[in-house]
């Protein structure tokens, strides 16, 4: 569990960024209506979120800064015996204070007429205003000026001289490089999803379903320690595999296919990333070890160029030209150039409590950042679709695999299967 205190030291490292005499206004966000009384479940923003230790709808932080001083409220929703009922607990105020380290703590009821005293004429105001898009190379794109309307419309009206600033790219910076206490947190997500692959090379055999596979992940990693996934596993048999987030999960696996599984346990909020390509019968096909040794020599070699200073850019490159050569050498493809046809994703994102963590895609690594490392190689005409996913800490000299203990090789893999318990 990350301490009351992180949380206090990462709004010091917010406050220290932004402009002085400037106020701060994060959101926590109410959960998504899915159907007439139904919502989609509730996930605090993110930001919100790192910043707080709050993961409870209709919350609100407040960060004055004035003077070079700081000052910060929090508020929540009020406790409710009749909604408590219904909904389950709410926080009481300490109970806020002991998890944020907010001394603050005031009823989210009185933000509106408080807000005038907050605002006390302070010209500069800062919102989480979402200005990263990432396009399908991931490159960034702004769009500012769509979503700062958004953000202002209703504040301009009250207070048209307000200047209203973003401070998105200020939390993501912080977010960005993580400290021991999450690398720890990382470290026992991926170890909860560990004990789940390893149920499933235990239980894997043709004619089971990718569903059922699936299913017994969740369960093993609940079961273990009532882990959430990071996101939708995705259980990809055959050629269902060359769709990158396939989610169907409806077919019977053959023996002759390979599986692969993109799938990761949470771990207080903290979502591991893993993907790992198994042979169904339990024993690789020639081709299918010809395509799988080359995706493990690409994921071992961009590991060991992964160091600070590189991006993601770079590494992506060097992904391309790696696998280009050796699809060539193998006669896998003709021309380098058909390489686009076999690899068509990115190499890497950054993880953290989203498992695609915003992130300033073209900011050189530094240590303390946690990325994904996950070539892979798509041929649908064979009906192969291999991906290798790890997750890597940049050091100070390169870099450590925190995934390193989820075996990978093809006689490990092999051998983990031969003992079945089928
Ligand atoms: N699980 C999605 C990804 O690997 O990026
Ligand atoms: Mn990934
Ligand atoms: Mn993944």
């Amino acid at each position: 569990m990350i301490s009351a205190y992180e949380f206090s030291l990462r709004r010091k490292n917010l406050f220290e960024k932004i402009d002085d005499n400037s106020i701060t206004i994060l959101f926590s966000g109410v959960a998504k209506k899915s159907s007439a009384d139904e919502d989609y479940p509730f996930l605090a923003n993110r930001n919100f979120y790192y910043l707080t230790n709050i993961e409870q709808e209709n919350s609100i932080y407040v960060l004055i800064k004035s003077d070079g001083l700081m000052k910060e409220f929090l508020f929540i929703q009020p406790r409710d015996e009749l909604k408590e009922k219904w909904t389950g607990r709410r926080l009481t105020i300490e109970e806020a204070t002991n998890l944020s380290g907010i001394e603050n703590v005031l009823i989210v009821d009185s933000f509106d007429s408080k807000l005038d005293l907050i605002l006390n004429r302070r010209e500069k105001i800062y919102g989480d205003i979402k200005t990263l898009y990432l396009d399908f190379d991931g490159e960034q794109k702004i769009s500012k000026d769509k979503d700062i309307d958004d953000f202002s419309y209703g504040l301009k009206n009250n207070y048209p001289y307000l200047n209203i600033k973003d401070v998105y790219q200020s939390i993501i910076e912080l977010r960005m490089v993580k400290s021991q206490a999450e690398i720890d947190e990382f470290i026992e997500a991926i170890t909860k999803t560990n004990i789940g692959l390893k149920k499933i090379m235990k239980t894997l055999k043709p004619n089971l379903y990718e569903y059922q596979l699936a299913a017994l992940f969740f369960y093993t990693i609940q079961d273990y320690d009532f882990a959430p996934l990071s996101f939708p596993t995705i259980a990809a048999s055959g050629k269902n595999a060359t769709c990158l987030h396939y989610t169907s999960l409806k077919s019977k696996l053959n023996n002759d296919d390979l599986i692969l599984f993109d799938l990761g346990g949470k771990n207080n909020g903290y979502c591991a990333d893993i993907s790992r390509t198994y042979p169904v019968s339990g024993k690789f096909s020639p081709l299918q070890k010809k395509i799988y040794s080359i995706v493990l020599g690409c994921n071992k070699y961009i590991i060991s160029k992964i160091r600070p200073g590189i991006t993601l850019k770079e590494l992506n490159n060097l992904t391309i030209e790696f696998l280009a050569n050796e699809c060539l050498k193998e006669g896998l493809i003709k021309e380098k150039e058909d390489i686009k046809k076999y690899y068509f994703h990115s190499i890497s994102h950054h993880i953290g409590l989203d498992t695609h963590d915003p992130s300033l895609r073209e900011k050189p690594l530094e240590k303390g950042n946690i990325i994904s490392c996950e070539p892979g190689l798509y041929f649908e005409e064979y009906g192969i679709g291999v991906r290798i996913e790890d997750d890597i800490l940049v050091t100070e000299e390169g870099s450590y695999n925190l995934s390193g203990n989820i075996i990978k090789e093809v006689d490990d893999i092999e051998k983990a299967m031969k003992y079945s318990e089928f």
